[in-house]
């Protein structure tokens, strides 16, 4: 079992403001904090995910392949995203959504969202780790207007373990592209810069949003193909709001929460609703990236 010290030497694990600037990484505008394990294996801990890091230690989820036994695969995935089951988050239970960065493999042929088709000229490349997580961040600091609940994204851990590109089914063509992006960032940090290692595995760690999405929902009768359709056109509204587009964007990624004793609340001009799947979220003018101004 791979031991990663999250004390820093220090007997205790300090709030995020102590963390030594050693340990700070600071990648396309989100902050982490790294730490790399005893055999190489490396964590990057949003300001979310810290708070709760020892929960998210691999040792909880991944070794043993844990996700695939005591986890479930996400029904309607494409990729691999498991739903874990998570308990003792300050008595409250919170699931994970742990899901297996696709970076630089190709997109297959991807369905896109029409309100975009005809204009898009930006390819579809699945986002790395990092641009999937400032993106996101991106729609959770936008205004009012833009703010659509979002799954938390707490942590990116990448094993030690190394594999050949054809293993994970990586285009080695497409590696410059995000290596260019990523290099360009990382000339501007103050903190150690961060590189992609593109022969390990990337896997992305989120709190779960609960509820269902809106085409089960359909499925089930209990939201009409007209309210699932004004919700997707209303989710893509917001999300122009902040210069996004989610270019895959369809009712599976809008998840809806039943409204206590009623059922959904069916048609209503506010129904709870949040999104899901980040990996193609994207700058709306075909831009890959949107960059986030430092604060
Ligand atoms: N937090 C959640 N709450 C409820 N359902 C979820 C949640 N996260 C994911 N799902 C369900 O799991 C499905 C698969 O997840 P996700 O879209 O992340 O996988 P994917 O491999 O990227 O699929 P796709 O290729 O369709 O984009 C979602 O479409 C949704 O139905
Ligand atoms: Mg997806």
């Amino acid at each position: 079992m791979e031991r990663y010290d999250l004390t820093f030497r220090r007997g205790f694990r300090p709030a995020w403001e102590g963390v030594p600037a050693a340990a700070h990484r600071c990648v396309f505008g989100v902050d982490y904090v790294s730490a790399r394990g005893m055999q190489g294996g490396e964590l990057f801990f949003t300001s979310y995910g810290w708070r709760l890091a020892e929960h998210l230690l691999p040792q909880h989820w991944f070794n043993d392949r844990q996700y695939r036994l005591l986890g479930r695969r996400l029904e309607g995935s494409t990729g691999a995203v498991y739903k874990f089951p998570q308990a003792g988050w300050r008595g409250d239970r919170r699931d994970l959504v742990i899901k297996f960065s696709r970076v630089a493999q190709h997109p297959g042929d991807v369905y896109i969202w029409p309100e975009v088709a005809g204009a898009w000229t930006g390819g579809t490349m699945f986002l790395s780790p990092f641009e999937e997580f400032a993106n996101l961040n991106h729609l959770r600091l936008s205004g009012p207007d833009a703010c659509i609940p979002t799954q938390l994204p707490l942590a990116i851990y990448s094993p030690p373990l190394h594999f050949h590109d054809w293993q994970l089914g990586r285009h080695v063509g497409r590696f410059s592209a995000y290596d260019r992006r990523l290099e360009a960032d990382q000339t501007e940090v103050d903190n150690p810069p961060v590189h992609y290692e593109w022969d390990r595995l990337y896997i992305l760690l989120y709190g779960w949003l609960d509820g269902v999405d809106v085409e089960e929902a359909h499925e089930n009768g209990r939201i009409s193909k007209a309210s699932m359709e004004q919700l997707s056109i209303r989710v893509d509204g917001r999300l122009a709001c902040s210069g996004l587009v989610v270019l895959d964007h369809k009712p599976r990624h809008i998840i809806v929460r039943p409204a206590a004793q009623t059922g959904l609340r069916k048609g209503r001009a506010d129904v709870l609703y949040g999104l899901v799947d980040y990996e193609l979220l994207v700058g709306r003018e075909g831009t890959v990236f949107p960059k986030r101004p430092r604060g």
